[in-house]
């Protein structure tokens, strides 16, 4: 078996590839943006900036790294190469907070992850609105500008803010609603902000204290997650399973356990 490229080395194609999409995203948004489709609900749009810039994202990939696998929020799944089953995988979100870019709303970006064997080893995310750029590879940290991020040291859940989002289904959305509803009663405040992948990097920086949220895709949180990782949080779901589609909780690690029991007696993870 080839051996594996190593994390820094991933990191740095990431890097350059979402600093170009998030040109070509930006571009696009002062040439004027409208919907072009919708996908699971009515809400939930895709511009043509979103198809356009995955498809860039996926031919540099395509360049630099043929024998790769890529999944994308747009298109899904594309085995780069001929040699199957690829050991690197990328996984992209080309503007994640779409909503916010239909609207000009400054909380947006490019999310570009690299998998090793299944394990995420090396993120980018890139606003695309402010030119802000958090970077993680595992065991060397994460990154913005230059400077290493450490995640909040808050300790009281009651003084935390607490960063979540909501899908896009509306049944969901009123289970979510009722969560929120009691959480916020006893957190210092909620934000909805509406880009999973950057708000993760706000908490890997201490600018909140947690996140959690019901219903990412891999590729809402890939690249995000690591940044939190690597900044001290703790990542997971509830009642011990791994992050994913039923739950994802970001928390430094004295408010890792009382924020997933209030969310576990909350249901968070349960209705549609
Ligand atoms: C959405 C954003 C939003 C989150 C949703 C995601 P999209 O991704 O990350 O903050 O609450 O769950 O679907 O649709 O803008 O790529």
């Amino acid at each position: 078996m080839d051996s594996a490229p190593a994390p820094r080395e991933l990191l740095e194609i990431a890097i350059d590839v979402a600093r170009d999409a998030a040109a070509t995203a930006y571009r696009m948004r002062a040439e004027g943006v409208s919907v072009a489709a919708t996908k699971s609900t009515v809400t939930d749009v895709v511009t043509a900036a979103d198809r356009a810039v995955e498809r860039q994202i996926t031919d540099a990939l395509r360049r630099l790294r043929p024998a790769d696998a890529v999944l994308g929020e747009e298109y899904g799944a594309a085995e780069l190469g001929t040699e199957a089953p690829a050991r690197v995988r990328w996984i992209v979100d080309p503007i994640d907070g779409t909503v916010n870019y239909l609207y000009g709303l400054p909380h947006c970006g490019v999310s570009i992850a690299a998998e090793v064997d299944g394990e995420v080893v090396a993120g980018v995310v890139r606003n695309i609105q402010t030119g802000e750029e958090w970077t993680a590879s595992v065991g060397e940290g994460a990154w913005r500008d230059g400077r290493r991020l450490r995640c909040s040291t808050e300790t009281d859940l009651g003084q935390a803010l607490v960063v979540t989002g909501f899908g896009y289904d509306p049944a969901r959305r009123a289970h979510q609603a009722r969560v929120v509803a009691e959480l916020i009663t006893q957190v210092r405040d909620i934000r909805r902000l509406g880009a999973a992948a950057i708000d993760l990097c706000l908490v890997a920086e201490g600018r909140a204290d947690a996140y959690y949220e019901k219903g990412l895709a891999a590729w809402d949180q890939a690249a995000g997650a690591l940044v939190a990782t690597e900044a001290g949080l703790l990542i997971g779901g509830l009642e011990g399973l791994t992050p994913g589609p039923d739950m994802v909780i970001a928390a430094p690690p004295a408010l890792f356990g009382p924020l997933h029991d209030r969310l576990a007696a909350l249901d968070a993870s349960g209705g549609p």
